[in-house]
């Protein structure tokens, strides 16, 4: 009996240990918060092992979690959830089944999940896609574009060109009932990179007639230049995406090749040649003071030019939407932005309304200043956190209030 009480105190002694992170004060929720932290990074040491003894890629481990939270495709009393295919890109669709005569609105959505992982029939994104539906009686079109390490850049981001190009065509709108001044693009992490990196080339698309009303963007990532900011210096560590892993995503959407992962650590990627660009994402410049916490500005290292000749998808405005001209941002339609304070994307955030703002775009930037990246996806039981939920409640207001 003593023996197995010991047993017990060691191994929750051991688990507490293992959960245990340091977690800022203000974030609410902690033992979830470390509970999702814990899930993730266990996931994360399986890939590494299985990586290392050459059994698996490290992100088709991580892809293990999308595919334990898939979910079929499921009518209910108000919303047909079908999936199929636009441009032979597939898509799962949430079409609201209330008759009425006036035309609907409809939202893009491209899921989350660094270019290499989750799926738009993941749990929460399927939640997300039915309550918007729900909410806002609006047609959904959510993106399964194909992904990392099997496809790299551009596919991914061809995939939800080709599928925001099939949509906004006038027939295809009408098939639907959507108004096509009443059209949303929205995404989260990767997904609200390829969104942004989307409606910068919608603008320039002379056979796209049907525009964007809005733009939602939650907490997306929006250059590889410096990767160095305030932001990712200071939550290098934060659940659920570490600087590593961001770094890790970064390299698999542009290349195998791990030498660009290990120049992009040191912030050293970029060569001289191409350090004009620098002032696009000058955080000493486009942050808010508060958030510069004490850091000091310098230019990232510069890299020898073969660097660059290898990978010139660093320097693409599809890659790094935060490379666009004020010119270039210029039309582009209202924005909604979503900022974590504990992310190292963050930062990204902060710059692009700033340089948004610049270019004369309407720009509501939602900070919450008690939270993690990710935060989103912890809206089903039992990673469930209320601040996901306020999060949700006040995006969907606002895509109701200007969609
Ligand atoms: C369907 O819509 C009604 C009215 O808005 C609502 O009360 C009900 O909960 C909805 N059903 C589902 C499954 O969401
Ligand atoms: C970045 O901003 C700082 C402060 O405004 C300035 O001193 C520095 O020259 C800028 N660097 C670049 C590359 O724009």
């Amino acid at each position: 009996m003593a023996r197995k009480s010991l047993c017990f105190l060691l191994l929750s002694g051991l688990l507490g240990y293992y959960l245990y992170i340091p977690l800022p004060d203000n974030m609410e929720e902690k033992m979830t918060v470390m509970l999702l932290a814990g899930t993730f990074r266990t996931l994360g040491h399986m890939a590494y092992i299985a990586e290392l003894f050459g059994m698996k890629h490290y992100m088709e481990v991580l892809m293990l979690l999308t595919v334990m939270e898939k979910t079929e495709p499921t009518s209910d009393e108000n919303i047909s959830v079908i999936d199929t295919s636009f441009s032979n890109v597939p898509v799962r669709l949430y079409i609201p089944k209330r008759a009425s005569d006036a035309q609907k609105r409809a939202v893009i959505y491209i899921h989350g999940g660094g270019w290499c992982v989750g799926s738009a029939t993941m749990k929460p994104y399927d939640l997300l896609s039915r309550n918007t539906a729900q909410q806002l009686d609006a047609v959904i079109v959510s993106i399964d574009y194909r992904l990392a390490p099997k496809f790299r850049f551009p596919a991914q981001n061809d995939d939800v060109y080709a599928v925001a190009k099939f949509f906004l065509n006038k027939d295809v709108l009408d098939k639907y009932s959507v108004d096509p001044n009443r059209v949303a693009i929205a995404g989260d992490s990767a997904g609200g990179h390829l969104s942004a990196a989307i409606a910068q080339q919608l603008l320039n698309d002379p056979e796209v007639k049907v525009k964007l009303k809005i733009q939602a963007l939650i907490y997306p990532a929006l250059q590889a230049i410096d990767l160095n900011t305030p932001s990712y210096k200071d939550n290098a560590d934060m659940p659920i995406l570490s600087k590593h892993l961001m770094i890790h995503f970064w390299n698999e959407y542009i290349t195998p090749d791990r030498t660009l992962g290990e120049a992009m650590w040191y912030n050293q990627h970029i060569p001289s040649e191409a350090a004009d660009i620098y002032k696009f994402v000058n955080w000493s410049t486009l942050l808010p003071n508060n958030l510069k916490n004490q850091h000091v500005y310098s230019n990232p290292d510069s890299a020898s030019s073969d660097f660059i000749k290898k990978y010139p998808a660093i320097l693409d405005t599809r890659v790094c939407p935060l490379l666009s001209k004020d010119n270039e941002l210029k039309g582009l339609p209202k924005t909604y932005l979503i900022t974590s304070m504990y992310d190292v994307l963050r930062d990204d955030g902060f710059m692009y309304a700033e340089r948004l703002r610049k270019a004369g775009v309407e720009v509501e930037h939602a900070h919450y200043d008690n939270t993690i990246h990710g935060v989103l996806l912890f809206n089903v039981w039992p990673l469930d956190l209320k601040i996901a939920h306020h999060i949700q409640n006040n995006y969907m207001r606002w895509l109701n209030d200007n969609l």
